[in-house]
């Protein structure tokens, strides 16, 4: 791709730091961030440009939406956060006013760019923004369980002692409570998980595996009784998810688009393991899940769908 051009809107923690990892990331790419306050926007664009300038990258700027013209990727990380005692989910009324705005401005600007909805609840905003926008599905990316499946990783590398790329599990469905964990899927330095467990005599019982999901489900409020937002896991994923647009990887990420069909639900937007390419994602082949998984897989879209089917905006 030419020296591509990724718009950022939201000019916040995850915006911001998004923006660092997409410019140390893709030193040759230009940045833009927009925010509804001017102000932070370039704020955020300054101090990024002195962080920047530690390695090579010098081409972050504050922008209005003039300044998304022509962009290749949008990257939507705009909208209200979670508040103690709410699910992501709670969060979508208000969330798609912000979206449907912000795609009714942007997407005269940047017809053919790949959005990558960070804003949660991701998955029926990145379905909502895919008929906003009335494009491809695949150009509207939901970040989805890509945080859980790097957050299951890290969890796994503690307790199996192996270092995370060695570790092939999957976390799919929703970004949200009813994410799942595909184990049937997983392997370890490339076997399968079951058959590593017993070479290795390590233990891994179906009391942990709870834990594990647990954990995952968990890691965004256990991080923000400490310190009140997430940011540097979700920037990391729009990161690498920018990253593989921009360099046509072809990546296997757990991230959403709208699939036709997703155990019996329709047109619905949930992670399952896709292709991560310049033309946006795809579904590499439709994962092999045993009976609870694709139980579980079915409960998780069909919590997706009627969130999605429920936007008044
Ligand atoms: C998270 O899980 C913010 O949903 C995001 O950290």
């Amino acid at each position: 791709m030419r020296q591509p051009k990724i718009v950022i809107v939201g000019a916040g923690l995850v915006g911001g730091s998004a923006a660092l990892f997409c410019a140390v990331a893709m030193p040759g790419a230009r940045v833009v961030i927009l925010d509804i306050e001017r102000v932070r926007a370039e704020a955020q664009a300054l101090d990024l440009a002195h962080a920047t300038a530690f390695w090579g990258h010098d081409r972050i700027q504050a922008g209005d939406d003039e300044d998304a013209d022509g962009a290749d990727i949008v990257v939507i990380t705009a909208g209200v956060g979670v508040k103690p005692g709410q699910t992501r989910l709670d969060l979508i009324q208000t969330n798609a006013a912000i979206l449907g705005g912000i795609v009714d401005r942007l997407a005269p600007r940047a017809p053919d760019a790949i959005y990558v909805i960070a804003t949660n609840p991701c998955d029926a905003l990145a379905a909502y923004a895919c008929k906003r926008l009335g494009c491809a599905r695949e150009r509207v990316i939901s970040t989805g369980t890509s945080l859980d499946t790097a957050r299951l990783r890290a969890l796994l590398s503690q307790r199996l002692g192996v270092v995370a790329p060695a570790i092939d599990a999957y976390v799919l469905g929703e970004h949200g409570d009813s994410a799942l964990i595909h184990w049937s899927g997983a392997s370890v330095a490339g076997m399968p998980l079951e058959l590593f467990l017993a070479r290795t005599g390590k233990d891994l019982g179906s009391a942990s595996r709870a834990l594990l999901l647990d954990s995952v489900h968990q890691a965004a409020k256990l991080i923000k009784e400490g310190k009140s937002a997430t940011h540097y896991g979700i920037a990391s994923a729009v990161g690498r998810i920018c990253q593989a647009i921009v360099h046509d990887s072809h990546l296997v990420l757990s991230v959403g688009v709208v699939q036709p069909e997703v155990e019996g639900v329709p047109e619905v937007c949930v992670s399952l393991p896709m292709l991560v390419h310049a033309g946006g994602a795809h579904l590499l082949a439709y994962p092999q899940l045993d009976s609870a998984e694709a139980e579980a897989l079915q409960r998780s879209a069909r919590i997706v769908k009627d969130v999605t089917d429920s936007i008044t905006a």
